[in-house]
């Protein structure tokens, strides 16, 4: 038989109707922050990834989906330019955003662009509870040219409280907001050279990966998840000690806004988050019902992203959230998807199925949610199958019930039976 690829799985209902309700609670809060949508392909040049996530991160130097595809033939059809012959399934999105925002000259617009994204992003990491290789982000970035002011603290601050009201929208408890800045290129240039010197002398006792890393990119030792490599990092030098004048200002600002709205976070000085591409302020929330995989999102600011990817000057700032592991943690909540269906129609009697056609459409087209049993059925098995389908209400339909205009409806939770003319069926069946 077979069988879903490892890392990869089926979402099916009724775990489907919490995913749908809550991507249209998210797009609802989307909308009333005045973000619209961007839809990216799902495969990119594999340089769009290297050179935003960064060749030393984990993403890109062991978890991508990377093919190649090389000879003549695609190039003649012009599915692919000559150059990018080396394709990958996105790890994630921001770099597909930008690389739209550059390609499609959106900085034109001389303002703010608030984009957002609903979809499936690609890992070979190691699958567990949380983790998978083929997972869904729900995102959002802010990005355009410092004149319109995408560098100002007010977006920061937009975004956590958009996210704050977000999560508590969708019914999230408890949830925690982690926050750091990591400061601008030459804060991190200064850092990685202290980093570089911290570990020069212990890097020997270290994993392969941090002591190729601590020659490449020091940073990313701090990402290291080798338990004995652990009491190392935690004796590294802290980012916060190399943040330069402006950029302490900037985190200070964002911190009296988030104070200003009442939004509680704790400062995590070791959060510098696995992509290459952040700047400033960088944040992940959590959530206890997660186990091991505890954020729900992740983000940050980006100032030099577009620029690094030879487009014009546009800060930014996003985030994106773990669908997978939001629908984990409210189901941890006890969150139930199902909504129950209004109406189960049940046919009494042969020669009903019209009917029963015809009255389902009926209250369908008035915006009621029904279902339709069959005139084989007897009146026993269609009330199992009004329980079965998750309806409110049975509603009978036989011959003296078309006649008169009139049907038995009958709340099943309540076992409450009343006759209801037609003209007043959707009415009553809403209520
Ligand atoms: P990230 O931290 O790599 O950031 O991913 C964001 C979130 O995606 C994580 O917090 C987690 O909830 C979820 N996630 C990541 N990997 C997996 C996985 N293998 N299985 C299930 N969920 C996963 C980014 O991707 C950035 N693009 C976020 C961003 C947008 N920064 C600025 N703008």
């Amino acid at each position: 038989m077979i069988k879903a690829v490892r890392g990869t799985r089926d979402l099916l209902p009724p775990d489907t109707d919490l995913w749908n309700r809550v991507e249209a609670q998210v797009r609802d809060v989307f909308a009333r922050y005045n973000y619209h949508e961007i839809r990216t392909p799902i495969f990119e040049d594999t340089q769009l990834f290297s050179r935003s996530v960064g060749e030393e991160t984990d993403i890109v130097s062991k978890e991508m989906f990377t093919w190649e595809v090389a000879g003549d033939p695609e190039r003649v059809a012009g599915i692919l330019d000559a150059e990018s012959l080396s394709l990958t399934l996105r790890p994630e999105n921001t770099a597909g955003v930008v690389r739209a925002y550059i390609q499609h000259g959106l900085d034109r617009a001389g303002k703010l662009q608030k984009l957002y994204y609903i979809g499936p992003q690609f890992r070979r990491e190691r699958p567990q509870k949380g983790r998978y290789r083929q997972f869904y982000q729900i995102g959002a970035e802010i990005i355009g040219p410092p004149s319109a002011g995408s560098e100002s603290p007010l977006r920061d601050a937009e975004v956590l409280e958009m996210l704050a009201t977000l999560l508590d929208e969708v019914g999230l408890r408890d949830w925690q907001l982690q926050l750091n800045s990591v400061g601008c290129a030459e804060d991190r240039a200064r850092y990685n050279q202290a980093l570089r010197e911290a570990l020069q002398p212990v890097v020997h006792l270290m994993c392969t990966d941090c002591q190729r890393r601590a020659q490449t990119n020091p940073l990313r030792v701090l990402d290291c998840k080798v338990p004995e490599d652990q009491p190392i990092v935690e004796r590294l030098p802290k980012i916060s000690q190399y943040l330069d004048e402006p950029c302490c200002v900037h985190f200070q600002l964002v911190r009296a806004m988030l104070d200003a709205v009442g939004i509680a976070y704790t400062i995590n000085e070791r959060m510098v988050r696995g992509l290459d591409y952040y700047t400033r302020t960088t944040f992940e929330f959590t959530h206890g019902g997660l186990g091991a995989q505890s954020a729900v999102l992740g983000g940050g600011r980006y100032d030099g992203l577009s620029e690094s990817l030879e487009g014009p000057k546009a800060p930014g700032i996003g985030f994106a959230i773990g669908e997978d592991r939001l629908i984990l943690a409210l189901q941890s909540q006890g969150e139930k998807p199902a909504e129950k269906v209004q109406a189960y129609i049940a046919p009494l009697g042969a020669g009903m199925n019209v009917h029963v056609l015809k009255l389902a459409r009926e209250l369908r087209r008035a915006g009621i949610s029904a279902d339709i049993g069959d005139e084989t059925f007897r009146l026993k098995k269609s009330f199992e199958s009004a329980e079965k389908a998750g309806a409110r209400f049975i509603v009978i339909v036989g011959e003296n019930e078309v006649a008169a205009e009139q049907f038995a409806v009958k709340n099943l939770a309540s076992g409450e039976q009343v006759q209801v003319p037609r003209a007043e069926l959707a009415a009553h069946l809403r209520k």
